[in-house]
């Protein structure tokens, strides 16, 4: 790693929290480690610092931010009209991996919503950025760390590598906390009309919702854009197919890569680029293994999705999304 690169990176003591709170405030990009995916993030109250997320992650400007805050007591600062089911979803899963669409008011200006009436809210569970939001004590406008439309980082090292050099290294930092728990994206859940409707699944789960609600989920299809939900979100450069997990077999050229939970047998020639012992150990590895495959220059990757119910799902909509451009042989 270059000396540049470094500079960046900064273990996350109690200084490393303040220096980056303090580099928020003077409109510069913080990237933090979140339970999901690592968040590139910016003063949600500071429109040049938000434009200069788009700019880093190359992201069409309409496309709209999550809010992260620090406490619930701060949800109606960015937030009206807010359902009771919202409330309890927020009472039970908070701080956690799971963000709340919700009327915005009015501090939720259209550089963050993409100029929609509505606002995405999350607290997030990872200490260092619960650490970093109370200190700032504002919210941080965050989507992950990546180059639009490629895979959400899961290390400091994979904000580096896909944003480093779009940052100013006298200005912006990256804080180091570690690989990602949880490894996919927070569950959105739209809570704009009488029922809870989920727009990007994730490790909050369809039972999770209507535990804590009493309420089914809405099933129709959403007014709301998202760019989680573009058909071809989520990819490596590698190619990725998936295969049928009770009949997986392929002839495999060598060379290629391959995904599968530990009792999978891996065919002769491929590549093991992860092994999870379950679903959510799958979802913690996931995103580092399709990096893997591009670092090893590996132009196709099998992958057989895991089949479960809950995280799972969220697995395979990730993974169906990467494997648009590849192909499917499922
Ligand atoms: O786990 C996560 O949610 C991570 C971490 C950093 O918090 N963030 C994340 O942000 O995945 P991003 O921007 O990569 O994905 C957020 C998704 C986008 O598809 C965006 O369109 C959608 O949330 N979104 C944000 N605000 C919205 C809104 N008001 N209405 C509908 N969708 C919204
Ligand atoms: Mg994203």
């Amino acid at each position: 790693m270059s000396t540049e690169n470094r500079i960046l990176l900064s273990n996350c003591t109690a200084t490393a929290i303040s220096n980056a709170a303090a580099a928020l405030q003077a409109g510069a990009l913080v990237a933090f480690p979140t339970e999901t995916v690592y968040g590139l993030g910016a003063d949600a109250t500071n429109e040049s610092a938000v434009a200069r997320i788009y700019s880093v992650k190359g992201r069409p400007a309409d496309h709209p931010l999550i809010v992260h805050i620090g406490q619930l007591s701060q949800l109606d600062q960015w937030a009206i009209d807010i359902p009771d089911y919202a409330i309890a979803l927020a009472r039970d899963y908070w701080p956690g991996p799971m963000t709340l669409i919700l009327k915005r008011s009015e501090k939720a200006k259209d550089f963050i919503t993409g100029g929609q009436d509505s606002v995405g809210i999350r607290i997030p569970a990872n200490p260092i950025a619960l650490a970093l939001l109370h200190e700032f004590t504002g919210g941080i406008a965050a989507p992950s760390a990546n180059r639009f439309g490629a895979i959400s980082p899961t290390t400091a090292h994979a904000v580096n590598d896909e944003i480093g050099e779009f940052l100013n290294p006298a200005k912006d930092l990256i804080l180091d906390g570690g690989p990602s728990l949880v490894g996919v994206e927070s569950t959105i859940i739209e809570c704009l009309e009488d029922l809870p409707r989920i727009l990007r699944p994730g490790a909050i789960t369809e039972e999770m919702i209507e535990g804590s609600t009493g309420l089914k989920i809405e099933r129709s299809k959403s007014q709301t854009r998202a760019s989680g939900l573009l058909d071809t979100h989520y990819a490596p450069k590698a190619k990725v197919f998936l295969l049928d997990p009770v009949n997986p077999v392929v002839a495999c050229i060598a060379g290629v890569g391959f995904i599968a939970a530990e009792n999978h047998l891996t065919p002769d020639g491929a590549i093991r680029l992860a092994s999870p012992i379950d679903d959510d150990d799958y979802a913690r590895c996931l995103y580092e293994a399709l990096r893997e495959g591009d670092r090893k220059n590996l132009t196709v990757i099998y992958v057989i999705p895991p089949s479960g119910d809950g995280v799972a799902i969220a697995i395979r909509d990730r993974l169906q999304r990467a494997s648009r451009e590849g192909g499917s042989l499922r």
